[in-house]
């Protein structure tokens, strides 16, 4: 796909898609945002514009609204669609999975019926490294098996099958299924960034929270795992590596049809106390933390073996963990309440 291609991005204002959009506008590509703005601001597409200095179209448009949808595409000569639209936190899913299933495997199957209705045969798909669940062997590649533990991870392991099928019955259609481990990290402008409505589930933001003081101290869930320090291990990922992971995957989408299934991550593992102590050092005061009980759901260690996406288009992150605190730490001081700030 050449530059100039217009790239529909459903889920473009929230944190990975708003930083997927501005790589994209760097690469001279055309952007067409569909966000219902659930869990998203439209603040952030503001920013994108500016720091692109480049336009892009934006719908305020709900996945599941199929003839909302239509409108969109009837509008724009969409040549291929990164599909990040989805409910993403683990235990909300736990306790609301039908709306999982109907926002993440529902959106995703409209999705793919509007693009067949206007000959669009090149999707990305926004999964996760939480398909593999409770590994059975470190680290993980793509061939491990899926063993899915709550109902978000299910439903994009739902989506990856859904996308199969659709590949199987139409042999035009090339979808890449992208699994991310966990993403985190800012722009390095301190515009762009996470920006839970809520309270934040996940543990990134809820550091910087309390490192600007919205919060009061980190609640580390389990200390009890068979980890080297007790505490659970993760594959944390910058965003502005995995933007850039999505932008060259759009050049690759023309190599083959079919579904190919990529990890994203950097295969370097580290545990709650580790992130706890590397973003007390970049803002230069420890964070006050508590062990807790564990979070029902979480597994003990998930690390990426990425050695196949690096071996296809060489592809590699290039930013560690001091660089990944640095920025989420430049965002929250420089937007202490988020976008509304
Ligand atoms: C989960 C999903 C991941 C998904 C992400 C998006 C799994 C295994 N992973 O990541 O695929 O992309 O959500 O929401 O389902 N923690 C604390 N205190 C906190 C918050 C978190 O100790 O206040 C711990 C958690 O127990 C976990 C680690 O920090 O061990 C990371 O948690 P989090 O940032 O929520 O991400 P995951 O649950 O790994």
């Amino acid at each position: 796909m050449t530059n100039g291609s217009t790239i529909l991005v459903t889920g473009g204002a929230g944190f990975i898609g708003s930083h997927t959009c501005l790589a994209l506008l760097d690469y001279g590509y055309e952007v067409v945002v569909v966000d219902n703005h659930d869990n998203s601001s439209p603040m952030a597409l503001e920013r994108v514009r500016k720091l692109a200095g480049r336009p892009l179209t934006a719908y305020d448009v709900d996945m599941r609204n199929r003839d909302a949808l239509d409108g969109v595409f009837a509008a724009h000569p969409v040549e291929a669609v990164i599909h990040f639209a989805a409910r993403k936190a683990v235990g909300e899913s736990m306790r609301m999975p039908l709306a999982y299933y109907d926002t993440n495997v529902g959106g995703t199957a409209t999705l793919l019926r509007v693009m067949a209705a206007y000959g669009v045969q090149k999707m990305i798909f926004s999964s996760s490294c939480s398909i593999y669940g409770n590994a059975l062997r470190l680290p993980l590649d793509e061939d491990s098996p899926a063993r899915p533990t709550n109902p978000y991870a299910r439903s994009k392991w739902i989506c990856e099958q859904l996308m199969a099928d659709a590949c199987v019955a139409n042999p035009k259609l090339s979808v890449i299924a992208l699994r991310y481990f966990n993403p985190i990290g800012a722009h390095p402008s301190g515009e762009l960034g996470e920006d839970p409505k809520s309270v934040p589930n996940n543990l990134m933001p809820y550091l910087a929270q309390v490192a600007i003081g919205r919060l009061d101290k980190v609640t580390v869930f389990g200390a009890d795992y068979p980890t080297p320090d007790g505490t659970c291990v993760r594959d944390y990922i910058h965003v502005v590596d995995l933007a850039d992971g999505h932008r060259l995957a759009i050049e690759h989408l023309t190599d083959e049809t079919g579904l190919r299934v990529l990890n994203l991550g950097t295969g370097v593992g580290v545990s709650v106390l580790e992130l706890v102590t590397a973003f007390g050092e970049v803002c230069g005061t420890p964070l006050p933390h508590r062990i807790a009980a564990r979070r029902p759901g979480d597994v003990p260690e998930l690390v990426a073996d990425s050695r196949r996406v690096e071996r296809a288009w060489g592809w590699r992150t290039t930013r560690d963990i001091a660089v990944m605190c640095t920025d989420a730490w430049r965002f929250q001081q420089l937007n202490p309440t988020g976008y509304g700030s």
